[in-house]
Parts: structure tokens; C-alpha cells; sequence
């Protein structure tokens, strides 16, 4: 009996022991004053592919720091918005931020070939140009100024909408006010080539000045279109898949570099597997808002037939060869290239 007894006061203290070893230090255990907190601001709703990997992001590395590392998510503009984020970024206000290629484009004339209408037919085609030379060549461009990318995320591709009439053809454009994205100077001639005024806003504003009248037509990805309202105030779309939206989550150089080698390599590997995570979740959120805008019945939806997507392509096709000086031939090449091979 007593021999029972000692081995059980045994094998529960090995127990113990072995629940020791295996527990994840206490998170309120970190000490303060070597907690790492790095600030991710973006200007989109959280329930978007971007806003949902910004979250999920900062669980998994919390989680895999056991607490040494806090992200904290700042969405929907309210910590900086367009125009301001880059600027906060360079300064180490905040260490992450995921703005679309277009924003980039005055800081890095190049990151407007992602601009260039028609430049991807499909997903596959966007991300062999993200994850191969094309993604490579624009990262060392992007690798000035402290700025450190480290993933291309998608949003989707960007659908035409407007207040006022349906947008078939060009001349459908004639006359009317298209908000573009700040900083691309491609957005701004791809509208102006169909008779159209454009004016560059920042998302935050976009909203109020279409709700407004102010603005009668924009382009965007369909979990925008939802997330932000535009459909209740744009009762035109024409599904064209005329542009893809792709973001670089960006980091600033210094900070990154600073970050103790375990702490990075952990910071690295989840963002590699957020990437791949956050690339389904874009395919599967812009299918379920496309239904929703349908099943809201606000809007007439036009899905642009192959016909009519000719006769805008023949109307941008000049766009290439305008930007080359911009972009940059060499990238420009390799973009045609890329479209040959599918
Ligand atoms: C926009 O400004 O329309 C978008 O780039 C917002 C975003 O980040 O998806």
C-alpha cells in the first residue's frame, strides 16, 4: 500500500513537471520592457482579405512568441490613411502597412505596371508575376527609402461602378467623375482615354463623395464595393476584370533589421503562411460579396461580354506604350511575355 502511495505521489509529480515544460510561458509574463509591438494600419474594413490576414497575422504571432511580440491592427483609416501611411511608415510611427501597388506609384513609378489595364487575365498570372522576376525586380525598386517588402497580398479584380448610367462602352464613360486611386498616374489615363474626369481621393472619402453625387463612378474589388457601402450609391456595375487590386505589405527597413534573428524568422515565416492563407480568402470573399451585392438587388449588374472587352482594350492598348518611359521597358517586356505564355 505504502509502495502504491509513493508511486503515485510520483507519477503526479512527473506529471506536473512534464505540464511545466510543455505550458507556453504565461503571456502576462512578458516583461514590459521587452514586449515588441509593431503597429499594422491599413484603410480597408476588417472583414476583407486584407483586414482579415492583418488579424490573423497578429494572433498567430503573438501566439508563436508566446506574447513577446503585439501586433496591433489599426483598420479602417483610423490610425493613418492614405497619403499618410507611407510617410508614418519611414518615420517607424507604425512597422506595417499593405497599401495597393497603384498608392506606391509615385514614391516607385514602376509599381504601375500593376496598373496597366488588362495586364492579368487571371489569379495565376498575377501571382507568377508577384512571386517571379517581375515581383522580385519591384521589391529591390521598393527596397529604398528604409522600406522593406515583405509579401504581395490580393484583393481581387476591380469591377467598374457608377451612379449614373450603365458603363458598356467608352463613350458610356464620356463626361462623367471617376474616383482613382491616389498616387497612379496610369489609373488617372486609363479613364481619361474614355472621354472621363477622374479625381484622386483617399479611400476613407470615397464613400461620401459618391453618396454625395460629387463623384459619379469608381473602380474597385468586389469586398470593397460591399464593405464600404458603394453599391447602395452605385447602382451601375460592369463586372470587366480590367485590373487586379494587389497589395505589398510593407515594413520599414531599420525596424525589421533590428529585431532579434528568432523574432524575425518567426515573423517571416508566419507572414509567408498569412500570404498563402490570405490569397484563398481573397478568391472566396470577393465570390461571397459578389453575391451579396446581387442578392441586395440595388444593383444592375453587367457582365462584360468578350466583344466589348476588345473594344476597351483597343482603346488602352496605346497606355503601354506611354508608360514604358514610366515603368520602365524591361518590366513592361517581361508583363507582355507573361501574357503570351497562358
Ligand atoms: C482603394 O483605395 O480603393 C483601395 O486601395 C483600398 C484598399 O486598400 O483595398
Amino acid at each position: 500500500m505504502k509502495h502504491l502511495y509513493f508511486f503515485l505521489v510520483i507519477c503526479a509529480a512527473a506529471a506536473v513537471l512534464a505540464g511545466c515544460a510543455k505550458r507556453a510561458p504565461d503571456r502576462e509574463q512578458v516583461n514590459p520592457g521587452e514586449k515588441i509591438v509593431i503597429k499594422f494600419s491599413h484603410v480597408v474594413a476588417e472583414d476583407t482579405p486584407k483586414g482579415l490576414a492583418a488579424l490573423r497575422f497578429a494572433r498567430l504571432v503573438e501566439e508563436r512568441t508566446n506574447g513577446r511580440v503585439e501586433v496591433q491592427v489599426f483598420p479602417n483609416s483610423v490610425l493613418y490613411k492614405d497619403g499618410e501611411e507611407l510617410t508614418a511608415l519611414e518615420e517607424n510611427k507604425v512597422q506595417l502597412i499593405a497599401p495597393t501597388t497603384s498608392k506606391l506609384g509615385e514614391m516607385f513609378p514602376e509599381m504601375q505596371l500593376f496598373d496597366l489595364p488588362y495586364a492579368f487575365a487571371d489569379t495565376a498570372q498575377v501571382h507568377r508575376a508577384t512571386d517571379g522576376e517581375i515581383g522580385k525586380k519591384l521589391a529591390a525598386v521598393m527596397g529604398k527609402n528604409n522600406l522593406l517588402p515583405l509579401a504581395y497580398w490580393d484583393n481581387g479584380f476591380k469591377q467598374m461602378t457608377s451612379s449614373r448610367r450603365r458603363l458598356i462602352y467608352p463613350a458610356d464613360f464620356y463626361g462623367l467623375t471617376f474616383r482613382v486611386m491616389i498616387n497612379s498616374k496610369v489609373l488617372e489615363e486609363q479613364f481619361r482615354a474614355f472621354g472621363a474626369k477622374t479625381v484622386q481621393l483617399p479611400f476613407n472619402e470615397v464613400y461620401q463623395a459618391l453618396a454625395s453625387g460629387a463623384v459619379e463612378g469608381q473602380e474597385n474589388t468586389m469586398s470593397n464595393i460591399l464593405s464600404q457601402k458603394f453599391y447602395e450609391v452605385q447602382p451601375y456595375m460592369t463586372i470587366s476584370n480590367h485590373g487586379f487590386m494587389c497589395y505589398v505589405v510593407l515594413t520599414n527597413a531599420q525596424f525589421w533589421n533590428s529585431l532579434p534573428g528568432d523574432i524575425r524568422k518567426i515573423l517571416e515565416e508566419t507572414m509567408a503562411e498569412v500570404t498563402a492563407w490570405e490569397r484563398k480568402k481573397a478568391e472566396e470573399l470577393n465570390d461571397r460579396d459578389l453575391a451579396k451585392i446581387k442578392t441586395s438587388g440595388k444593383v444592375q449588374i453587367h457582365v462584360q461580354t468578350e466583344e466589348e472587352r476588345k473594344i476597351w482594350k483597343k482603346v488602352w492598348d496605346p497606355l503601354y506604350d506611354r508608360f514604358a518611359p514610366v515603368v520602365g521597358t524591361d518590366l513592361i517586356q517581361a508583363l507582355r511575355d507573361l501574357q503570351q505564355q497562358s
